[in-house]
């Protein structure tokens, strides 16, 4: 099996993770780290024992970089995928692919003219209890789906925003809670839910209003494509951050997450299906531990020519189009019908 060679850009917080992905991935080398900040970067290189650059221009032109992660801040995702695509490479792209729909149109195009492929990371439809659910529902074990609810309370403080100065921006996140934070817990309900044909959405600022440009609250109702009921909730602005709680009420009995932990609710009983465990047997991280399957699904999707299933842009696209529609109909509050 040849070995890929991948290339980092952005040393922030989420690129150790990552990092342990690829160490994790068989026929996998680190070959180069990018950031802007030459300290971070030439410090990080020498740790991982590869190339450092500081622009990421130069390190598209290195022939044998097959694979690159983009993990930087958001306003920066569509040039770097385009340029990347461009130089004929690979593209494994942090959430949200993009900034907005607009900017999902070029890089679609773009990829068609491309050899490479987008893959976006939505680690958390590879938990054991997202993939678990995804397949009861599937059969139907519990009947139809009649609703899904999700509610994500989390807590981001002032200094996470101040820290990164990107983060809270409209120009520069192209949004917030929601764009950030929440798109996971949108791209989940739509991923079970078989697709929104209309909502109806708020988004507000309360506690961080001094902070952030953008909404650290959301709240949606949706109609799903089969006539389920979708209820969604999300706050940043909570004192902990508590893992994603999620029920799908069906016909017959619930489907409940919480605590990162799948049980199945009848009128008798309440059975644990499964959890999200790390193989040292604690609990996952509230956030979600998927990133080395996410990697490894890419990477078996390169070699295998893009047959075997990855989460490519189109996939991406449905959480950012909530996300944008979210936005749209707090704006005009009332409805709005999606297109598929
Ligand atoms: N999948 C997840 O659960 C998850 C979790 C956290 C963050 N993220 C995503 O990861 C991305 C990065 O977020 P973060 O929290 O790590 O941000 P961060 O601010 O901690 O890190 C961003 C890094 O990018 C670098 N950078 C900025 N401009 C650059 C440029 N032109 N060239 C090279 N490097 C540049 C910065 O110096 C910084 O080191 C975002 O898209 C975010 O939404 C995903």
């Amino acid at each position: 099996m040849r070995t890929l060679n991948a290339a980092i850009i952005g040393c922030g917080a989420i690129h150790i993770c990552h990092v342990d992905a690829l160490r994790q991935t068989p026929n996998v080398v680190l070959r180069a780290v990018v950031d802007i900040d030459c300290d971070k970067g030439t410090a990080l290189a020498a740790l991982y024992g590869c190339d450092f650059y500081q622009d990421y221009q130069q390190m598209l032109c290195d022939e044998a970089i097959d694979v690159v992660h983009i993990c930087t801040p958001h306003y920066l995702h569509k040039p770097m995928i385009l340029a990347a695509l461009a130089a004929g490479k690979q593209v494994f792209c942090e959430k949200p692919v993009a900034m907005n729909m607009s900017e999902v149109e070029e890089i679609k195009q773009a990829e068609n003219r491309a050899i490479g492929r987008v893959g976006v990371c939505y680690q958390n439809r590879l938990n054991p209890t997202s993939l678990a659910l995804r397949q009861l529902l599937d059969v139907g074990t519990l009947g139809r789906v009649l609703s899904i609810s999700a509610q994500l309370t989390w807590c981001r403080t002032p200094s996470y925003y101040t820290n990164s100065a990107w983060r809270g921006r409209y120009a520069t996140e192209g949004g917030s809670l929601l764009i950030n934070q929440a798109i996971h817990t949108l791209d989940l309900l739509q991923w079970l839910g078989g697709g929104v044909s209309r909502l109806k959405g708020v988004v507000d600022c309360s506690l961080l209003d001094k902070t952030i440009d953008n909404e650290d609250t959301a709240m949606a109702a949706f109609e799903f494509t089969d006539g389920a009921r979708g209820l969604f909730y999300a706050c940043n602005n909570h004192t902990r951050d508590v893992p994603l709680q999620l029920e799908v009420h069906c016909e017959h009995g619930r489907w409940q997450l919480q605590d990162n932990s799948l049980w199945r609710i009848t009128d008798s009983q309440r059975v644990l299906v499964t959890s999200d465990e790390a193989s040292d047997g604690s609990n996952k991280s509230y956030w979600g531990m998927g990133h080395i399957q996410a990697v490894r699904q890419f990477y078996d999707a390169i070699r295998d020519g893009g047959h075997a299933p990855y989460i490519g842009i189109n996939d991406a696209a449905q959480s950012l189009k909530l996300v944008e529609t979210i936005y749209r109909s707090s704006q005009l509050r009332q409805w709005i019908t999606l297109t598929q």
